[in-house]
């Protein structure tokens, strides 16, 4: 996640509405903002990096870089990011989009390719900046992260069950044309297209599998903002005729979502990690059932059982520490950042410093962007006065 945030209540009482509004109405509180030297790459690259410290990189067949924040008309951003990892040359690179759900787009994929060579293992990364308008209805549900996945034939975290449920249907519910640097959205019909999908998925996925309801034992949702994990929870409880579900099934998987707010791809993700590290309870051998939405729209519902052990893949005190080191912005200062632009004329542009992440994006020369490993240049970060270059 990026190393700044805006707190909800700072944003509620600049934009003159009621902080109940965004704490309870949408179900956050804070939202991840990344700085200028901060970007889709360098987010998946440090998510990438660190989930690969225990993976033998020479394994690693494929990555797939899921974004709807592209860095490129072209190139892939997965490319940038197996540099910067100095993966092996042999690994295939690419890019995959399809709104949030672009990132399970990817996985199935990876699950037919390792399917394929069981002893070779696939990076999936998912890394976005939420963007809306300032000022505008999506403002408190913007975010940034970025999450990797590493699947392989031996599971560590989760076994994925083999059925899944789809559904695609040509909607405008959010978009983002290239002309573009926030995205058009309808969002009140976008909830419900996403309720509908949710629906049509899960009944393929019900039918597919023989699973019912109460057959899973943890939901994880697609998170634009934590409320609608509420709303969908209801509705597929309601579906199996179930008035009153236990909300704590979903509960602890909303958490890290509420202090990074919306990341697209990375969400349901992030949502599945805060479910893992906050359940007291041991999970193992639980079946989780997910839901992945991306607007336009394609969605799938899918599950996984938690591997015996899974506690032994997790760093539980990774994101207690980001969350404790992250910097509060003022309103205003979130609005600088916000505006920064980069030059789109070709010329030689340094960004500042203010991420101290592993990577980070130095500049723009001849229209190409130039990233640098903050691991080896250390430098000090400057303060917020961040000139708009475009
Ligand atoms: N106290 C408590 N709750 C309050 C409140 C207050 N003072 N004021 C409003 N609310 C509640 C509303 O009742 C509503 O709850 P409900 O949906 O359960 O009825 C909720 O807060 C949002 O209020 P609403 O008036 O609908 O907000 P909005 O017009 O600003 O739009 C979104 C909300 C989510 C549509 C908007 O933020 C958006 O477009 N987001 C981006 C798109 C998105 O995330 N889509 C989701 C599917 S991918």
């Amino acid at each position: 996640m990026p190393r700044y945030f805006v707190d909800l209540a700072d944003l509620a009482e600049a934009r003159g509405v009621d902080a109940r509004k965004f704490s309870v109405g949408i179900g956050q509180e804070k939202m991840g903002v990344p700085p200028p030297d901060e970007d889709v790459v360098t987010m998946g690259a440090s998510a990438a990096r660190e989930a690969l410290e225990q993976v033998d990189q020479d394994k690693i067949d494929t990555l797939m870089f899921a974004t709807e924040s592209g860095i490129d008309q072209s190139k892939a951003a997965a490319i940038y990011v197996h540099h910067l990892l100095g993966l092996p040359r042999n690994c295939k690179s690419f890019e995959i989009k399809q709104a949030c759900c672009g990132s399970t787009a990817a996985l199935q994929m990876a699950l037919a390719l390792v399917a394929q060579k069981p002893d070779r293992k696939v990076l999936i990364v998912a890394s976005d900046v939420a963007r809306y308008g300032l000022n505008s209805s999506g403002e408190p549900t913007q975010g940034a992260g970025a999450v990797a996945l590493v699947i392989s034939a031996q599971p560590r975290v989760m076994t994925l069950d083999p059925e899944w449920g789809a559904y695609t249907e040509d909607v405008m519910d959010f978009w983002r044309p290239n002309y573009m640097d926030e995205a058009v959205v309808d969002g009140k019909f976008s909830i419900k297209v996403y309720l509908k999908a949710l629906t049509e998925s899960w009944a393929q996925y019900a039918r597919e599998s023989g699973r019912t309801f109460a057959d899973h034992d943890r939901f994880c949702y697609h998170l634009p903002f934590t409320r609608m994990g509420e709303k969908a929870h209801q509705q597929l409880a309601k579906l199996a005729g179930v008035t009153e579900p236990d909300m704590s099934l979903l509960a602890p998987g909303l958490h890290y979502n509420r202090i990074i707010g919306n990341s697209y791809t990375a969400s349901l993700y992030i949502g599945l990690i805060s479910m893992l590290e906050n359940t007291a309870a041991d999970l193992s051998g639980q079946r989780v059932g997910l839901f992945s939405y991306g607007s336009g729209c394609m969605a799938a519902y899918f599950s996984g059982v938690v591997s015996a052990g899974y506690r032994h893949a997790l760093r539980m005190d990774r994101m207690q520490t980001q969350f404790e080191t992250r910097q509060a912005l003022t309103v205003a200062e979130y609005e600088t950042f916000y505006q920064h632009a980069l030059p789109r004329d070709g010329q030689r542009y340094k960004t500042p410093h203010h991420t101290t992440g592993p990577f980070r994006l130095s500049g723009m020369e001849s229209h190409k962007r130039l990233y640098e490993s903050t691991v080896t240049a250390a430098a000090e970060p400057t303060n917020i006065q961040v000139a708009a270059a475009g």
